[in-house]
Order: C-alpha cells, then structure tokens, then sequence
C-alpha cells in the first residue's frame, strides 16, 4: 500500500508504490530482488544474450529468431552514423561541458535533422527508436573525444554494439572479453519499469509530444545522481576514500554527517538489487583481468560496512563504477554508458504509452496562503509579501 502522509490525506510523497501505467515489458519483484523482460529472468539474459537481441525483445515482446535478430543488427549498424551537422555543433560546445548535459542538448538536436521527429505513428516511433538506439552511443563517443581534441571515429559495421562504441572511443579494436562485459552492463541497464526516468519519458508522451522530445525529458531525468547521476557519484566516493585503512573513517565521518552513499539503497528492492549481484562477479572478473583491483576492492569493502551499519544493499550503479574504471572508461562516461542502454526500454515503454494513451495530470495539495486581498504595487513592503 503507498504510505500516505497523515496531514494530507492522498499525499504519496515520491509516488511511492503508485502504479502510474500497465506494462508487458518489465516484471520487477522488488520483494524478493528479482528482475525479468518481457517474463526472461535477467540472469538469463545477461548470460546468453547480446544487446541487440534484448533491444529486440523489449521492443516486440518475444526474442528474434536468427533471421529476425540479423535484420534487427544490419537494421542497427546502417543507422550508426550521425549528421555531420550535428559533429560540428557538438565542437562549438563550451569547454568543459558536463557530459550528461552535451548528451542532452545533442539528442534534442538530434530531432532537429531528422524529418520524421514530429511524426507519432506507431511506424515513424520505431524507426525514431532505432535511429536513436543506433545512434547515442556515436554521439556519446564523438562528444567524448572532441572534449580531448581527438578527431571523431566514424562507426564500424562490422563490430556489434558494445564493441562498436569501445573502438569509437578509443580507436582501438577493444578485447572481447571487454566488448562482453559492456554487452551485458548494457543488458543489465537497458530497462527498468516506472524508474523516474521512463516515468519522465512516458508523460512528456502523454501530452502527445514528440519521440526525441520524451527521450530528452528521460536523459534530463536520468542524469540526476538520485538515479543514473549516482554511477558518477559512487566513482568520486571511491576515489574520495582512496584506500581500504580509510573505509571505516569514510563510512563513520559519512553516518555522522548524515551522508548519502551513493549506490545504495533503492525504492523498490527491498532484498537487493539482482543485477548489482551480477555486476559484482563481473567487476571482480574484469578488475583482476585489468590488474586494477582497487576499485574492485574498495567497493566489497564499503559494500560490507555500509550494509553492517546501515543494513542498505548496493544498487545497480554501484559495482558498475569499479567495472568501468578498470575497462579504462572515464567515470563522466558512466551516466551516458547507462542511458545509451536505457535509451532501449524508453523506446519501449513509449510504445506502449502511445498506443495507450492519458494526459498524465495528478494534483498537488496546496498548502498556500488562504485567499487574500490584491496589495496594489506602491503599497507592498516586504513585511507583507513573500
Ligand atoms: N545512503 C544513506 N541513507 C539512505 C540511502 C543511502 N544511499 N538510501 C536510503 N537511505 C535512507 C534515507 O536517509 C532515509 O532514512 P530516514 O528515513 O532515516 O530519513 C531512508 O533510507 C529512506 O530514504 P528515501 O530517500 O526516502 O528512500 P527512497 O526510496 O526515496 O530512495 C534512493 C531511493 C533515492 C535510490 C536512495 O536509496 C538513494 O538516495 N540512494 C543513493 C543514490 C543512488 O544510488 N541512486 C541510484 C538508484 S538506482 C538507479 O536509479 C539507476
């Protein structure tokens, strides 16, 4: 049941446990920590599939055949490149620029180039899904190496998704075993039922606003450190402790100042978080394959006092971070790495919110002035304005 705050009756502060929409993608069983797609058990899924693949069952409900999943890939890689236009505005941004912030400001621009953008047909929303799923990871790694003064990497048709973006990154063919590992992060975070995100997403649909526009209010929501922003925040918290002597000072001055631990905690999970228990093997796997296991151990060691003093389990933005540093991806990259996989279960769910559409429209409760007498200007002094 959503508590309710006593004075106001009907007040859900957060909207917590309110079931704002029906939904045949995400099964998330917050009681016993567990996850599904379309009724795949996360587990399977980052075990047996690609990205592509999950991209397809988000989008169709069912997993491709091996005809249907090679369409859906060459269908992928042909929309990879993105506007020259685009490539050049994304150099006239201002120096530094936060990254989640460029993202944002390219994506909406993005719809600028595109004649469909205004388009909602349920056709025109999954080519606009496509493109954009394509698409993101090329602007997230472009922006990135344009923020170093290194010339933009066009795609490459013949690496899969993950891979793709590694090499459009650093220029480099990226080993396998960390092409799989950034497969399965984007597997893990591709979709995520009524997060403030998706939430965001499906009421700018709502108002029948265009595709880029709610992906736009979706990247604008996820960036927040509350939600994705938290991958980046966990990184600076690592670094801020800097060395396993200094976990238990960190974690003791931390309950004292009352402070947050970022990728901790979460509204729905109240058993933990299933994929933060995979992104924990796989951050151990590939720390020690990088021989950086620092971060890994740092982030076990926080993991178990912060759970001894506060019983909160980590999210999924918390092993993610140690995972990624070893990978060599800087950690302004970790909000952009979440939202190009979660760009998939957006796309998804706005499908689903066009074709069954309300205005989303709640109330608030005001707890306002009474009404009042209008002060004309030449009276009002501070004492009776506020
Ligand atoms: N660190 C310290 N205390 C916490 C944390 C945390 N990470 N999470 C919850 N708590 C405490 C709160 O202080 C509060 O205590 P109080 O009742 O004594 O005041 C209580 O638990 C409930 O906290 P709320 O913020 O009301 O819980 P809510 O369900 O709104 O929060 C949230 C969920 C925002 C994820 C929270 O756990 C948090 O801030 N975590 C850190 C940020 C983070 O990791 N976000 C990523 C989430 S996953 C994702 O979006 C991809």
């Amino acid at each position: 049941m959503p508590q309710v705050t006593p004075e106001i009756p009907g007040l859900v502060r957060g909207l917590e446990g309110i079931i704002a929409a029906p939904t045949a993608i995400c099964d998330l069983d917050g009681v016993n920590g567990r996850l599904a797609y379309c009724g795949y058990d996360i587990e399977d899924l980052a075990r047996h599939s690609t990205f592509e693949e999950v991209v397809y069952l988000l989008w169709n409900g069912e997993l491709p055949t091996r005809e249907q999943l090679g369409t859906h890939q060459r269908a992928l890689v042909a929309a990879r490149a993105i506007p020259e236009p685009l490539i050049a505005a994304m150099r006239l941004y201002p120096k530094p620029a936060v990254s989640m912030a460029a993202l944002r400001a390219a994506v909406a621009q993005l719809g600028l180039y595109d004649t469909e953008a205004e388009d909602v047909s349920a056709e025109a929303q999954r080519r606009i899904a496509l493109r954009l799923t394509a698409q993101m990871p090329t602007i997230v790694a472009a922006y990135q190496r344009i923020q170093l003064d290194q010339p933009v990497i066009p795609p490459r048709p013949d690496l899969g998704h993950a891979a793709n973006f590694l090499y459009m990154l650093t220029g480099e063919e990226p080993d396998p075993r960390d092409s799989r590992a950034l497969d399965t992060t984007l597997i893990l975070y591709a979709e995520h039922e009524m997060n403030a995100s998706s939430f965001a997403a499906r009421v700018a649909a709502s108002t029948l606003s265009d595709v880029y526009s709610a992906v736009t209010a979706g990247i604008a929501t996820i960036k927040g450190p509350l939600h994705g922003g938290a991958g980046e925040a966990v990184m600076r918290t690592l670094e801020e402790i800097g060395s396993i002597d200094n976990l238990e000072p960190f974690v003791m001055q931390a309950l004292a100042a009352k402070r947050r631990f970022m990728g901790f905690g979460h509204r729905v999970y109240k058993s933990g978080d299933p994929r933060a228990r995979i992104l924990m093997s796989m951050a151990e796997e590939v720390c020690a394959r990088h021989g950086d296991e620092k971060w890994y151990r740092l982030s076990r060691g926080l993991h178990e006092i912060v759970y001894r003093e506060k019983r909160l389990l980590p999210n999924v933005d918390f092993y993610s971070a140690a995972l990624l540093r070893a990978m060599g991806i800087p950690m302004e990259l970790n909000v952009p790495i979440i939202t190009i996989a979660r760009i998939a279960g957006w796309t998804a769910q706005l499908f689903e919110q066009y074709a069954d559409n309300r205005l989303f429209r709640p109330r608030a409760a005001y707890i306002g002035h009474g009404r009042r007498e209008y002060t004309p200007l030449e009276q009002r002094n501070p004492g009776n304005s506020r």
